[in-house]
């Protein structure tokens, strides 16, 4: 009996958690002018950020390398009803192009309210080969211009008390094969990121950092990759890209989507030995011939 009134009381507590986690305080008028940088905005995840947030009126600068591309993408986020849209192209590889595009953000809107980092270099999705010189790329690419991006938006972030939103992965909380490299960038984010959220708060500055967890989305590049390699559906880049808005909205510390990935975040360390097998068993290979 007693164990049951447990068992009971284990569950109401989880209800009562589930629902307040779930409970949706996203405000869409909030976003009627802020002022919004999205990288990586020519594509995938970050092309459907740039709609919602033209949707929802913000004014946006939106950067990645093609600029033919961004013009389009400029142009749609107009018709749909953004307040502004301008776009700054430029290669994250290159370590000055991360303070010369906060300053053409900071000049054209005036400040920020939102600094959006999404952008990914691409990388194989095979077994690590030991090519040094593109871990180190990709390091600058994934990792160090989002460092950089931030620490020049951040004077602009403070007088705003505005919001930095970090887009990471399953990727960078869980260790899967075929993405060392890529892991590796996305397991240092969450490490720099959690850190300086401390600090901010220490320093009682009012910036909110949110990093956001997204499990296999359907954008063209990653199913590209993914493509006869692994077992796993993949959830619509819109959704995810809409979870990401309402988390920065909302000043969550971390969002979650699809939700599985929290719950594969939650029971993480329960069984490592068993967790690795499931995991191996979603990826194919085929060892070469001798
Ligand atoms: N899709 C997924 O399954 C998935 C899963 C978990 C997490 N995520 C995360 O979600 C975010 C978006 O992923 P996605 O699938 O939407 O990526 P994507 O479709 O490959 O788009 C990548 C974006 O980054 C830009 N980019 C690439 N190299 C760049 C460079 N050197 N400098 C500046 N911009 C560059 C690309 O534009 P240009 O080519 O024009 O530069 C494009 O706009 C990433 O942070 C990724 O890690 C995705």
């Amino acid at each position: 009996m007693r164990g049951i009134t447990l068992l009971l009381s284990i569950l109401a507590i989880l209800a009562v958690w589930v629902a307040f986690s779930w409970r949706d305080t996203f405000e869409p008028e909030s976003l009627s002018g802020a002022r919004v940088l999205v990288t990586g905005a020519s594509d995938g995840i970050g092309e459907q950020m740039a709609y919602h947030y033209a949707r929802f009126g913000a004014q946006i600068v939106l950067t990645a390398r093609r600029e033919a591309v961004l013009q389009k993408v400029m142009a749609k986020c107009l018709e749909l009803g953004a307040k502004k849209a301008i776009y700054f192209s430029a290669d994250m590889a290159s370590p000055t192009e991360p303070e010369n595009l906060v300053r053409f953000a900071l000049q054209h809107l005036g400040g920020l309210d939102y600094v959006v980092l999404n952008h990914i270099g691409s990388t194989p999705f095979e077994m690590w080969d030991g090519d040094m010189d593109q871990q180190r790329w990709l390091m600058q690419v994934n990792f160090f211009s989002y460092v950089a991006i931030a620490s020049a938006a951040l004077p602009a972030l403070t007088e705003s008390k505005g919001s930095l939103v970090v887009v990471s992965s399953l990727a960078g909380r869980i260790a899967n094969p075929y993405v060392a490299s890529y892991a590796a960038t996305k397991f240092g984010l969450e490490g720099f990121f959690g850190s300086l959220r401390h600090e901010l708060i220490m320093q009682k500055k009012d910036v909110s950092i949110t990093l956001c967890f997204l499990g296999l989305i359907d954008t063209k590049n990653a199913m590209e990759k993914v493509k006869g390699k692994v077992n796993m559906s993949a959830a619509p880049a819109s959704e995810a890209a809409l979870a990401i808005v309402k988390g920065g909205v909302t000043r969550a510390a971390e969002i979650f989507y699809p939700w599985t990935v929290q719950l594969l975040f939650l029971i993480r360390d329960w069984f490592p030995d068993q967790r690795d097998k499931i995991i191996r068993g979603y990826y194919n290979y085929d060892p070469p011939h001798a």
